[in-house]
Order: C-alpha cells, then structure tokens, then sequence
C-alpha cells in the first residue's frame, strides 16, 4: 500500500519540492500551510495536490489551532506527516496524535543548535561542522531520536546565508532519504535510537555533506 503523506510548511517550501522531486514511493495526499501567503502553497497547487492554508493568527490559542489542524490532516488518512520548514511549535495533543508518524527536518547538528537562528549561532560558536538533522517529533522541541544527519564544513568566510546554502542542498538530500526509508517500513526505534532495518552496519545512516 503506498505511503499517504501530508506535508506541513509556513513559507518558501524547498523541502516540499525536494520531497515531491525525488520521485519516492509515496502519495503526497496533501499540503497545509499555517500562513496563507506560503510559496509553498503555491508550488502544491501547481502540481495538483491538494493544498490548504489554515491561518493561525485567526485561533484565539495554539490548542485550538492545532486542533483545527489535525482535523484538516485525518481528512488525509496520512500514514505520515512532515513538517518541512512549519515554524510554529505543536501543542503537546497533536504530538501524542501523531506520535511515531511525524518527522521533522532542522538546520542543525542536533543536539546542538535547537532553535531559531542556527546558522548565526553555529558561526558564533566558531563550530568547524555544522549541518541537518532528520528526526521523530517528540514533545521535546528539536529532540526526537535521529533519522539521519548531514554534516558540512563551516569556511573562514561563510555568513549565515552561505552556511545556511550549504546546509539547505543536504536538506534536501537527507530528507526525501528519511521519507523513503519510512516508506519502506525500514526505520526501527530502538528505546530513542533509529536503526535501519537491513542494514546491520547502519553504514547508509552516515550521510556527509560537501
Ligand atoms: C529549512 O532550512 C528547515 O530546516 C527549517 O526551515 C527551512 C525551511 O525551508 N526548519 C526549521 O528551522 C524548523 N525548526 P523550506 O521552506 O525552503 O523547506
């Protein structure tokens, strides 16, 4: 049976396009949005799928946003949901929901860097690597047990746009890879840790960016 996803977003949607792009065995079945004026809505609707914009400014609370949004999401029937680039924090109910099927890409190392800013804090930090991390959402922000992580170097010269560059083209790498994986019921979660199924070495898992 072919993996139904729905993809959530707040804005430019690469990662959406580098999902849809890469040609997975999987069916988009929809794209959400929680700022109407995403790109990314646009880019969905260009390709036929399904795309739907819920403002949050419009919810007088996050709870019944995300209320609001899970409804929109079970209209899907997704076996997956990702969140590429949707910048809101979830309430801890649409978590336990989708517990288990929902996966988040961050523009950093993690454990290191949770948050905003990431590029700018790394190169504050003086970090010599840095990169992207796919993850299982927990209620924990930014802490779920890893998928897969890319790893770049940081240059003498980079500014936050040009460190954000690099690690953006291992996003878009890594996180279609995550999805796949997912697809194919290869991802194990061992007590917080990832294993892939058929990989006993786990080689696969150590993706490096350029
Ligand atoms: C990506 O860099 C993603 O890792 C980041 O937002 C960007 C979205 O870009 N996500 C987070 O910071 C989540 N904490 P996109 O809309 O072009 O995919």
């Amino acid at each position: 049976m072919t993996c139904r996803v729905v993809v959530l977003i707040s804005g430019r949607g690469s990662n959406l396009r580098a999902i849809v792009e890469a040609g997975l065995p999987i069916e988009i079945a929809a794209v959400v949005s929680n700022r109407p004026q995403a790109a990314g809505l646009d880019y969905a609707r260009a390709r036929g799928i399904p795309a739907i914009a819920l403002d949050h400014t419009s919810s007088p609370d996050r709870a019944t946003f995300d209320t609001q949004l899970a409804g929109e999401i079970e209209r899907f029937h997704p076996d997956l949901v990702v969140l590429a680039g949707y910048m809101r924090i979830l309430s801890p109910a649409f978590i336990a929901r989708f517990e288990g099927r929902l996966l988040n890409i961050h523009p950093s190392l993690l454990p290191m860097f949770p948050g905003l800013d990431t590029h700018t804090r790394a190169l504050a930090e003086g970090v010599k690597v840095h990169g992207c991390t796919v993850h299982f959402v927990t209620d924990k922000l930014d802490h779920g047990p890893i998928i897969i992580q890319a790893a770049v170097p940081v240059r003498a010269d980079d500014t936050p746009d040009t460190l954000a560059a690099r690690v953006l083209a291992q996003e878009h790498r890594i996180y279609p890879l995550a999805i796949r994986w997912f697809a194919e019921g290869r991802l194990v979660n061992n007590h917080g840790r990832v294993n892939l199924k058929g990989d006993p070495t786990s080689q696969s898992v150590l993706a490096n960016g350029g």
